[in-house]
């Protein structure tokens, strides 16, 4: 693996950074309107960089075009024809895609608010400010504004203090990335927290040590002023530097939530504490309900709330559900489980000379499937007693600006998605899917997938039944962010001609 250095200032700061500081978030949707003067703002739009600033900048803006914004901005067909498939076909291009994605019923496209048929966005401009994020959108947007985009939809976001709407504690494990590109393979022999830059980063190499599939140009001069593609030398490289990014806007109802864990609680306040913590996998401080490790785990910074923590010692979901949404949306170590971590053992067990649990071998590997997550919350905060008392006057809307960055959408937010959270057959369980997501409705076979099973440490377990749904779709949108040279190429190149 080449260990060439990073280009921190073509890349833009959201891979590096959550902006955790600009507490202010305003996402604005846009259909360019004029090709030439949307070119013309892409290619001077001050876009924030991953190098570390002495001082912690105010505002910070990123930008992402969808497949339909780079086809509107003149982008010829063989150049997007490198781009992945999912991204080409959109979050909702094919039926399949929704049902895998879990968005039928009240969540189906049709009925989104953004995002949807003839409702897709091209171009998604990302507004993050210490205070008046209204002001910092004003001074970016220049003259020709007007003229280059139609405004489609503007998705605010509220400040809850790091926690989101049903009022657990959000953003706590992150995979760590490996930017000074020292991961080994030797190091993929055990369970670490650490992810190859190309997991989240094109034109790098990812966990296969290989190179994901992107748009290649030629070395004539016109492309010049694109990176050189490591794994070609000889083509330009359109994708390095930059990402997919996945939006989706998911309704919460707060109300449902608490009332639903309230009611099979007895009003008991521990007991519904329990078991709403039981359906998120943490407390709401975000302290993991799975026994934390005794030893470091790479890529793990110690704090607290605690990340360090496998499920090793969990192995029948006593303490944390293997239904839970953390352990459904990372299942950790579980294509290492305890004694196949030295070499030796990791053969035997990878040629199935080992004795392992059935729940623990029907998992993929985990580290194929991470999220670089950067959501925003929106709505008013509603806490839990506020939600259980009748009568409180709650009108508004309560929710998640799911934002998620991955180098491969089918492989990392699709598989995720699908695969585990909507999943009504993840780890060898029935009748249930992701306790906080799931959308309730049968599978194929008309099997019920409206139940939860708490597992308990007398041994019992207790199934619930008749889960409802506490969550909707409302829009969402495969985008491209591109390395801020890409970004300016794509401008300069096919938008301004
Ligand atoms: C309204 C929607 C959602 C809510 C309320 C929610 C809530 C949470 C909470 C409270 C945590 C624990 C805190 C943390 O570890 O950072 C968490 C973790 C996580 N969520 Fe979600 N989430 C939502 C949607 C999603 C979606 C759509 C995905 C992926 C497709 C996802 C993937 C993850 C992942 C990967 C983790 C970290 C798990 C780990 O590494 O332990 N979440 N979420």
């Amino acid at each position: 693996m080449s260990a060439n250095p990073v280009e921190y200032s073509d890349i833009q700061g959201l891979v590096r950074f959550g902006y955790g500081a600009l507490t202010q978030a305003s996402f604005l949707l846009l259909e360019i309107r004029d090709r030439r003067a949307a070119a013309a703002w892409l290619a001077s739009a001050p876009v924030s960089n991953a190098v570390e600033l002495d001082t912690p900048p105010q505002t910070a803006l990123q930008v992402a075009l969808t497949y339909p914004g780079l086809q509107t901005l003149g982008v010829p067909q063989p150049v997007l024809a490198g781009f992945s498939d999912e991204f080409q076909s959109g979050m909702w291009g094919q039926e399949n895609r929704s049902r895998r994605l879990g968005d039928v019923g009240a969540s189906a496209p049709a009925a989104w608010t953004w995002g949807g048929p003839d409702k897709v966005p091209h171009v998604v401009v990302m507004a993050y400010a210490q205070r008046a994020v209204d002001t910092f959108i004003d001074s970016i947007k220049g003259a020709a504004w007007d003229t280059a985009f139609r405004f489609i939809e503007s998705l605010s976001t509220t400040d809850l203090d790091g926690v989101e709407p049903f009022g657990f504690t959000d953003g706590i494990s992150q995979p760590t990335l490996d930017w000074e590109r020292r991961r080994t393979t030797e190091d993929q022999l055990k369970y670490t927290n650490v992810a190859c830059l190309g997991e989240f980063l094109l034109g790098y190499a990812n966990e296969y040590g290989h190179y994901t599939d992107r748009p290649l140009l030629t070395n004539d001069p016109g492309n010049s002023s694109l990176p050189t593609a490591e794994d070609a030398p000889d083509m330009r490289d359109l994708g390095r530097n930059g990402t997919y990014l996945v939006l989706r806007q998911i309704q919460q109802d707060v109300r449902g939530f608490w009332q639903f864990v309230n009611g099979q609680a007895g009003g008991d306040p521990q007991t519904r504490e329990r078991l709403a913590s039981a359906m998120v996998g943490r407390t709401r401080d975000g302290e993991p309900l799975a026994p934390l490790s005794n030893s470091p785990i790479p890529g793990v910074t110690p704090g607290k709330p605690s990340n360090q923590f496998t499920y090793d010692s969990d192995v029948d979901g006593t303490r944390c559900p293997f239904g839970a949404h953390v352990r459904r949306s990372n299942p950790r170590n579980a294509d290492f489980p305890d004694g196949t971590t030295g070499f030796f053992s990791k053969i035997a067990y990878d040629l199935g000379l080992k004795h392992v649990e059935i729940r623990q071998d029907i998992k993929s590997s985990t580290r194929f499937h991470r999220l670089l997550r950067r959501g925003r919350e929106y709505g008013p905060a509603l806490s839990p007693e506020q939600a259980l008392q009748p009568g409180y006057p709650d009108k508004a809307e309560h929710g998640l600006h799911f934002i998620c960055l991955n180098a491969n959408l089918s492989r990392q937010f699709e598989f995720v998605q699908s695969a585990w959270i909507m999943s009504s057959k993840f780890n060898g369980m029935t009748g249930e899917t992701d306790p906080l997501l799931g959308n309730r409705l049968p599978v194929a076979n008309a099997q019920p997938t409206d139940s939860f099973l708490l597992s308990q440490e007398s041994g019992l377990a207790r199934r619930i039944s008749g889960v409802p749904r506490f969550v909707t779709v409302r829009g969402g949108a495969y985008f491209f962010l591109p390395g801020i040279k890409a970004l300016k190429f794509l401008a300069t190149a096919y938008g301004a001609k």
